[in-house]
């Protein structure tokens, strides 16, 4: 069992990252934790803030792509872990501008890499990479990523995560620095940004608007419920073997058809209307460019290892996912700002 001290924390502002700091800030008294976000329209700091009282808990506003910024707070904090969730996350965003993404998740990336080198020595400190199961690409009907998929990124998204994966194993095999890798199939729950498959179907079920399907909604994606993400992160951290990679799922597959009636029916229940009321807001629109086809994670060697499993049915996590925005609901229209409905015309409209 490994003790960091003080971690830098990257992107603890955004859906992930959030829940993360949220679990294990008040778990870990003796660990110091300080969230570097560059607070894009991803981060908000109403996400993290019932940390701002914690002791062991600050906030640092920057970019991970500042090298002179991440030097000093190296040098003012002494950092012996960090753990990198700081990217721009959204597939769609990606293709409608993909440098952003490579800033952002492969120049960060070697800023954080670059800095790890530069202050710590040969087998010192740990570096927890946390990234996406899109590094594999698209599985078909049948089959499941294991460690042995070969890499084949099909989105500038998934590109520049799978850049950043090498370039930390690079810094493990050429300079000795100690990492780990999670490969995460779906997140969903609290604090999710409404550009996502569950939070704009639950926002848009809200405002009575269309809920766009693409395609036919026959893509299959493996969804694990975040607080179950967060869990295994939080024994990757302490207890992973160093230049490991862990796979982690949720084992509960869906169609994006199935996935988003399942949501609805859950949603009518709660609102307690009829059921199958809000169905008819479905609307099948434009297929993704490059729509990667099905994820689907095998996680029996990282639940074997670690002793971990997700302990939430997808119905099981819908429902507390749908309670949690009906409860936040100021969260959500705080976020539904000029910005986003700029960015929702961009990519609706017309679609
Ligand atoms: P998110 O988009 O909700 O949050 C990203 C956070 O990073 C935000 O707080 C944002 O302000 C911050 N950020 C962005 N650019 C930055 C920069 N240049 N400098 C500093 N901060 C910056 O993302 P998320 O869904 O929480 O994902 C977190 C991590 O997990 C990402 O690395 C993502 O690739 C990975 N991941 C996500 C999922 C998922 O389903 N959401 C699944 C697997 C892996
Ligand atoms: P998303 O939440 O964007 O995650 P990812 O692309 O990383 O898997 O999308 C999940 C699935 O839902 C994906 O197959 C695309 C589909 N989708 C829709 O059908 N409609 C939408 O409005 C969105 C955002 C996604």
């Amino acid at each position: 069992m490994r003790s960091p001290k003080c971690i830098l924390v990257t992107g603890g502002a955004g859906f992930i990252g959030s829940n993360y700091l949220n679990r294990l800030v008040p778990r870990h008294p003796e660990v110091r934790f300080v969230n570097l976000d560059a607070l894009t329209y991803a981060g908000n700091l109403e996400n993290v803030a019932g940390l701002t009282d914690q002791p062991n808990y600050s906030f640092e506003l920057g970019d991970i792509t500042d090298s002179v910024l991440v030097e000093r707070l190296f040098d003012l904090y002494k950092f012996d872990a960090v753990v990198h969730f700081a990217a721009e996350s959204h597939v769609d965003r990606s293709i409608t501008d993909p440098t952003t993404f490579v800033r952002t998740n492969v120049d960060g990336t070697i800023v954080l890499l670059q800095a790890a080198r530069n202050n710590w020595k040969a087998g010192q400190g740990l570096f927890h990479h946390v990234s996406t199961d899109e590094v594999f690409g698209t599985l078909g009907p049948t089959g499941l990523f294991t460690l042995n998929s070969p890499y084949a990124p099909r989105s500038p998204y998934a590109a520049s995560k799978a850049s950043a994966d090498h370039l930390v194993r690079s810094f493990g095999a050429t300079y000795g620095l100690p990492y780990l890798i999670t490969n995460t199939s779906n997140n969903y729950g609290p604090y999710q940004f409404p550009e996502k498959l569950i939070p704009l179907v639950l926002n848009n079920a809200r405002q009575r608007i269309p809920i766009p399907v693409y395609g036919k909604g026959d893509n299959v994606r493996d969804w694990l419920f975040v607080e179950d993400h967060c869990a295994a992160l939080e024994i990757v951290l302490f207890q992973g073997s160093i230049g490991s990679t862990y796979l982690i799922g949720g084992s509960q597959e869906s169609s994006n058809l199935g996935l988003v009636k399942a949501l609805l029916d859950v949603y009518d229940e709660k609102t307690g209307q009829a059921s199958g009321h809000s169905q008819s807001l479905i609307s099948f629109v434009q297929d993704r460019a490059g729509h990667d086809f099905r994820y689907a994670i095998d996680s029996s060697e990282t639940q074997k290892e670690l002793g971990w499993s997700p302990q939430h049915s997808l119905i099981e996590g819908l429902k507390k996912t749908v309670d949690w925005y009906m409860k936040h609901s100021s969260w959500l229209s705080n976020i539904l700002d000029d910005s986003y409905r700029t960015y929702y015309k961009s990519q609706y409209d017309n679609r």
